[in-house]
């Protein structure tokens, strides 16, 4: 089958978060087209079983498909953790998650070789970042952290308050004892509170955001393929959102934090995919 390169990159994540993977993509992808699809009406993945993120993925999988996108990424850690090794050889376009290119980093990153992560429970309870940080470098101790709490704050728009750094103070004090020298911020709304994460943390721990990474891997990956649009190409309406519910909530986040301005929203039933 030939892939149009034309084609947009289709994003999904349990809800709002992945738009910080979609405003990396915006930022550092800017002729790329992007459907993102938010599953607000089942969110959140994070305290939900492997086997229920590999149905809601493939359902979001084929709604993408429909879309006709290119490449996907799978921008929610937990469902990367969890579905990704799951549905790629089930596809035929490029599929990326969010976890192994914040892994590389760090690997490169750490000079005493002890690197923190930070997720949901699912994420941290997969061990994902361990396999993949071993088979980089098996010497890397990795200490994980699930922190549940920072979810709702970033929802909440708590993003420099007092008791969100209370939050983290508890939550990171365990890992500054263990002495890391690199945090990957290991799930969708981390980045937005990179400045809290830093104050905790101090200047000594590296916070490796892999929404970023994940940007980069994507131009990579298409340039590799041959899938990158041309540079400088243009569309009007270049990004498409849909949301599985309340798209009111999802617009006026994605506005707060995304360098583009969110007109319309859909939203669909994902049940019939
Ligand atoms: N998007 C999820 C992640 O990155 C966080 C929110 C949720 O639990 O669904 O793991």
């Amino acid at each position: 089958m030939k892939i149009d390169r034309n084609a947009p990159v289709g994003v999904f994540d349990s809800g709002i978060g992945g738009l910080t993977v979609a405003r990396e993509i915006m930022r550092n992808l800017p002729s790329e087209k992007i459907v993102y699809f938010g599953d607000t009406a089942r969110v959140p993945y994070g305290s939900k079983s492997k086997e229920t993120i590999i149905r809601y993925s493939r359902q979001i999988i084929r709604f993408l498909l429909e879309q006709q996108v290119k490449a996907i990424v799978i921008a929610c850690n937990t469902a990367s953790a969890f579905a990704l090794d799951a549905v790629r050889d089930e596809l035929s376009i490029p599929v990326l998650g969010v976890i192994e290119s914040g892994a590389v980093v760090a690997a490169k990153e750490t000079k005493n070789k002890r690197v923190g992560v930070i997720g949901t429970i699912g994420t941290v309870g997969s061990g994902i970042h361990e396999s993949c940080l071993h088979r980089l470098d098996p010497e890397i101790t990795v200490i994980g952290k699930a922190c549940p709490l920072f979810v709702p704050l970033v929802e909440e728009g708590w993003l420099h308050d007092p008791v969100t750094t209370q939050v983290a103070e508890r939550y990171l004090d365990e890992l500054k004892e263990k002495e890391i020298d690199t945090l990957i911020l290991g799930c969708t709304h981390y980045p937005l509170l990179r400045s809290t994460i830093h104050e905790v943390m101090g200047d000594g721990v590296r916070l490796v955001n892999p929404a970023y990474e994940s940007a980069l891997e994507l131009r990579s990956v298409l340039k590799k393929e041959g899938l990158l649009r041309q540079e400088g190409q243009k569309e009007e309406f270049p990004y498409r959102f849909y949301v599985s519910d309340l798209a009111d909530k999802f617009k006026s986040f994605a506005n707060s934090i995304l360098p583009y301005n969110v007109e319309m929203t859909q939203k669909i039933d994902i049940e019939k995919y």
